[in-house]
């Protein structure tokens, strides 16, 4: 059997540079994953039962991007392994650090995704940079939703943010 014909190669249909942009990309998510599992737990036990629904709707939605990062790394046999996933330290107890946290993790991700659709499309690879589309929407919907609890925070205080967070 003739391995190369099952992936497909790298060379002459992507490139390198899109290659380490869907590593990156995988990273965050996992990163992602992790954290916001992590914080709904946290929430819902400290009795914040509707954010937690809403960030762990949010975790389920970046493993499933995560999944989609390495469908990708699949199809061009690429080895991501071994895969170091070190978010850094979120706050517990501390609604505004938690919110601050999320939007500087999905500014990043938006930021490697927005690279990895021009990488591609520079070399005429327009499956990852379609496959990268709807990451980038979840992104940017991940920054709406952030900034809007910041300014909610701003206008009705922390404390109103709270009690409609119960
Ligand atoms: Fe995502």
């Amino acid at each position: 059997m003739n391995y190369k014909s099952i992936s497909q190669e790298v060379s002459g249909y992507s490139s390198d540079n899109v290659i380490e942009l869907l590593k990156k990309s995988l990273n965050i998510h996992w990163q992602q994953t992790t954290v916001l599992t992590a914080q709904a737990v946290h929430l819902d036990r400290w009795g914040y039962k509707k954010l937690a629904a809403v960030i762990k709707a949010d975790a389920d939605q970046e493993h499933e991007h995560a999944a989609a990062n390495i469908k990708r790394l699949e199809f061009f046999d690429i080895d991501y392994q071994p895969l170091t996933v070190s978010p850094k330290t979120w706050t517990r107890h501390d609604m505004v650090a938690m919110i601050k946290y999320n939007l500087e993790s999905v500014r990043e991700a938006a930021a490697a995704e927005r690279a990895t659709i021009t990488a591609a499309r520079a070399v005429g690879d327009e499956l990852t940079a379609n496959m990268m589309i709807p990451l980038l929407q979840g992104s940017e919907d991940g920054i709406e939703l952030y900034e809007s609890y910041l300014k909610l925070i701003e206008q009705m205080g922390l404390d109103n943010f709270l009690t409609l967070q119960v």
